[in-house]
């Protein structure tokens, strides 16, 4: 009797535990799949002593092989190759957030709905909207964290447009139940050609590094509201 009630007691502390800790995906294309951007966000994450604050969660769990990873770093993620926004939003998100729960999301998406779906700009800021909607209906306090789109190197008339319509898009949307944040790896913010790998549309490591350095200082001040130690 005494050993049960033991056992009860620990296992209620573990799951209190495990539910305190916020639960972050990471949302995106091939620029989220393929790339070394987010062990560099991870290592950030650590120096910030937060990484045991939180869970990454997804339903892909891959880094390429190329990157650097730091010590205890979760591959867990939702960055699919090839996928549009537009596919995301109608096929896919509500389902992955159905079983996640995310607290905090973090998305660039819109580059493949140009290169390979020939979308426009409202098509793109649409699919967004709908995102935003299977998420809140997941988790209704999500912080959503949007991220302004890393150019192809003939600075794709459509991606400019998204990224220069994205802070009026969020502002319009955000909540104080639900806040969005925008973070920027665009031209405008200072993604050059040099950061582009040879196919001029993924980051090469310098791309890499300044997709790190974008979204790793927001999502930190994000997670540390939402800790309440900001
Ligand atoms: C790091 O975070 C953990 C968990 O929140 C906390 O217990 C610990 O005191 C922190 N360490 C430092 C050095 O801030």
């Amino acid at each position: 009797m005494r050993f049960s009630s033991f056992f009860v007691v620990a296992g209620l502390a573990a799951v209190g535990q495990a539910q305190q800790k916020l639960k972050v995906m990471f949302l995106g294309d091939s620029i989220t799949e393929i790339t070394c951007w987010r062990p560099q966000v991870w290592s950030q994450l650590a120096a910030a002593n937060l990484t045991s604050s939180i869970q990454l969660v997804g339903s892909m769990n891959t880094i390429p092989g190329s990157c650097q990873k730091p010590a205890g770093f979760d591959a867990r993620h939702e960055g699919h190759s090839g996928y549009q926004a537009y596919d995301v939003a109608r096929n896919n998100i509500a389902g992955w957030v159905r079983s996640t729960t995310p607290d905090i999301v973090q998305f660039m998406l819109g580059t493949n709905d140009v290169n390979i779906g020939k979308r426009n700009q409202q098509a793109i800021l649409d699919a967004y909207t709908s995102i935003l909607g299977s998420l809140r209906a997941a988790n209704p306090n999500v912080h959503v964290i949007i991220v302004k789109m890393i150019p192809t190197q003939w600075s794709d008339s459509t991606i400019e447009a998204v990224n220069t319509a994205i802070p009026g898009w969020a502002s319009q949307r955000t909540t104080a139940q639900s806040p969005i944040t925008v973070a920027d790896a665009s031209r405008a913010a200072g993604y050059t050609n040099a950061m582009l790998a040879g196919d001029r549309v993924h980051p090469n490591s310098q791309g890499d590094q300044f997709i790190a350095k974008q979204v790793g200082p927001v999502l930190i001040k994000v997670i540390k509201e939402k800790l309440g130690t900001a």
